[in-house]
């Protein structure tokens, strides 16, 4: 986790604010339980580092050839500890990681429908072990910034980036609520999958349009159900075995929520229903997935009988 490559990077932009999130005393006293144990863990990696990279649908860092099998093996072992491996599929110095969710399927719905990133700065939110942020590298933007309060997701990301120091793709382990300056300067910000884990997706949708710039885009992944404009499920005690989802809005709820933040040309650029191809059980994140929380006589519901998981991808603008 060593920051200097990003405080340089950010030194003496609207980014500086960030450099809090980087510093070793905000660090020190992040309280997960787990958190002594992921330091101490990332130490016990063997030194690499690699120049061969490729963003493609498996993103590979490294290859086998640049180490000996004994080395391989032995970081094999420490990123098995670190499951569970949500996000992916990665292949590291010749070691394939098949997450949870083949997250590539997600890229490929929405990549040929946002504008371009190259040379742009770009915020990730909730982006978990950096799955779509090196994804984004391909395109060659400027700076990927992601921001995850789950530090075993920044965790992954960091025995990632260990191997790899110099990409411009960088993560803070905060939440978008403790970002207080209204940063104005991304060209685009990505919220995937986080909205209906906010107890206020209002203030959420402010908070991302305070860190683009004017005419910026948001790149807003969620689930949804079907229903009128106005009307959001809002699950009894858990969604889909989940018990942090509050609201999962109609389309036209949606919108509407993105006009009333005042965010301009809203339009819906892909709609789909998860499977259990997309979500499953693997190696690398061995408890329950999807198929544990669908009803099993009747995929359309989950097992609390609320609507199955179906997803929308919505650009916005900022006005310019
Ligand atoms: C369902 S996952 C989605 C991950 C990824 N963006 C994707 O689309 O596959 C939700 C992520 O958002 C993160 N998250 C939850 N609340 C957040 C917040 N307030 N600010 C930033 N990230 C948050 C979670 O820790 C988790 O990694």
């Amino acid at each position: 986790m060593d920051y200097s490559e990003f405080k340089a990077s950010v030194a003496n932009t609207h980014l500086a604010p960030l450099i809090y999130f980087a510093e070793e005393d905000y660090l020190q006293q992040l309280k997960h339980g787990d958190f002594p144990r992921w330091r101490k863990h990332l130490k016990e990696f063997p030194e690499v580092t690699t120049a061969n990279f490729d963003f493609g649908e498996v993103v590979k860092i490294g290859k086998a050839e640049d180490i000996d099998s004994h080395v391989q093996a032995e970081i094999k072992r420490l990123l098995l500890e670190m499951i569970p491996w949500r996000k992916g599929p990665f292949e590291v110095l010749g070691i394939p990681i098949d997450s949870e969710w083949k997250s590539n399927l997600k890229w490929a719905r929405l990549a040929k429908k946002i504008t371009s990133l190259t040379g742009k700065k770009i915020l990730d939110i909730g982006c978990g072990n950096g799955y779509y942020g090196f994804r984004m590298l391909a395109q060659e933007p400027e700076l990927v910034v992601g921001i995850d309060p789950h530090l075993a997701y920044v965790a992954q990301f960091w025995a990632l980036k260990q191997f790899a120091t110099k990409l411009p793709l960088h993560i803070l382990p905060c939440a978008l609520e403790q970002i207080s300056d209204p940063l104005e300067c991304f060209d685009s910000v990505f919220s995937m999958g986080v909205i209906y884990h906010r107890r206020s997706p209002i203030d959420h949708l402010l908070q991302c349009k305070k860190c683009l710039t004017p005419g910026g885009e948001l790149v807003l992944e969620t689930l949804y159900v079907d229903g009128p404009t106005g009307y959001s499920l809002i699950p009894e005690k858990r969604y889909a075995r989940m018990s942090n989802v509050w609201f999962v809005p109609s389309i036209g709820t949606l919108e509407q929520w993105l006009t009333r933040c005042g965010f301009k040309n809203i339009q819906i650029v892909d709609d789909s229903t998860t499977t259990i191809n997309e979500q499953r059980k693997t190696e690398w994140m061995p408890f329950a997935s999807l198929e544990d929380a669908l009803d099993k006589s009747d995929s359309s519901k989950t097992i609390e009988g609320s609507p199955a998981p179906k997803r929308i991808v919505v650009l916005a603008n900022t006005p310019s």
